[in-house]
């Protein structure tokens, strides 16, 4: 057999020490390995979004990381966004503005909004569609995404 590597992550607050071939995505990694099937794969490729989750507090494309190259970082996925049970802003403004149809983008989608908020660049709308346009929803949901973004940073910069 092939050489695996031992890879410890930090996920959604809990350690998770996965052996991994050095060529597994961390989003197989992730789905596969440890169980956690709320990250999505669409593409496979970095072309679509649902795959994105919090990596040190940025948004990366899961499917275009490799899992050993994360070795002893924080990851949040959707499963670990909620706390408590309680909903973060962004994602009862998912709810309050039908910005999901489907729901397949929705997990990347939400992870992605996270991260842009965080990097905090963007505070037009134009520039929030911009920086979320690497999140496709084939729903056609789009423009509800980004009201319930531009929502979530009123109030957070009431
Ligand atoms: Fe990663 Fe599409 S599955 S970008
Ligand atoms: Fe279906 Fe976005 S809600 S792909």
């Amino acid at each position: 057999g092939f050489a695996t590597r031992l890879v410890t992550l930090t996920v959604n607050g809990n350690p998770v020490v996965l052996d991994v071939q050095p060529w597994v995505s961390l989003l197989d990694a992730l789905r596969d390995r440890a169980g956690l099937t709320g990250t999505k794969k669409g593409c496979d490729h970095g072309q679509c979004g649902a795959c994105t989750v919090l990596c040190d507090g940025e948004r990366v494309l899961s499917c275009l990381s490799l899992a050993v190259m994360k070795d002893g970082s924080e990851i949040t996925t959707i499963e670990g966004v909620a706390r408590d049970g309680v909903l973060q802003p962004i994602q009862q403004a998912f709810i309050d503005h039908d910005a999901f149809q489907c729901g397949y983008c929705t997990p990347g989608q939400i992870c992605s909004a996270i991260g842009l908020m965080r990097e905090g660049k963007a505070k037009s709308r134009d520039e929030v569609k911009e920086l979320m346009s690497g999140n496709l929803c084939r729903c056609g949901a789009n423009t509800q995404i980004i009201d319930a973004i531009m929502k979530v940073q009123e109030n957070q910069t009431r």
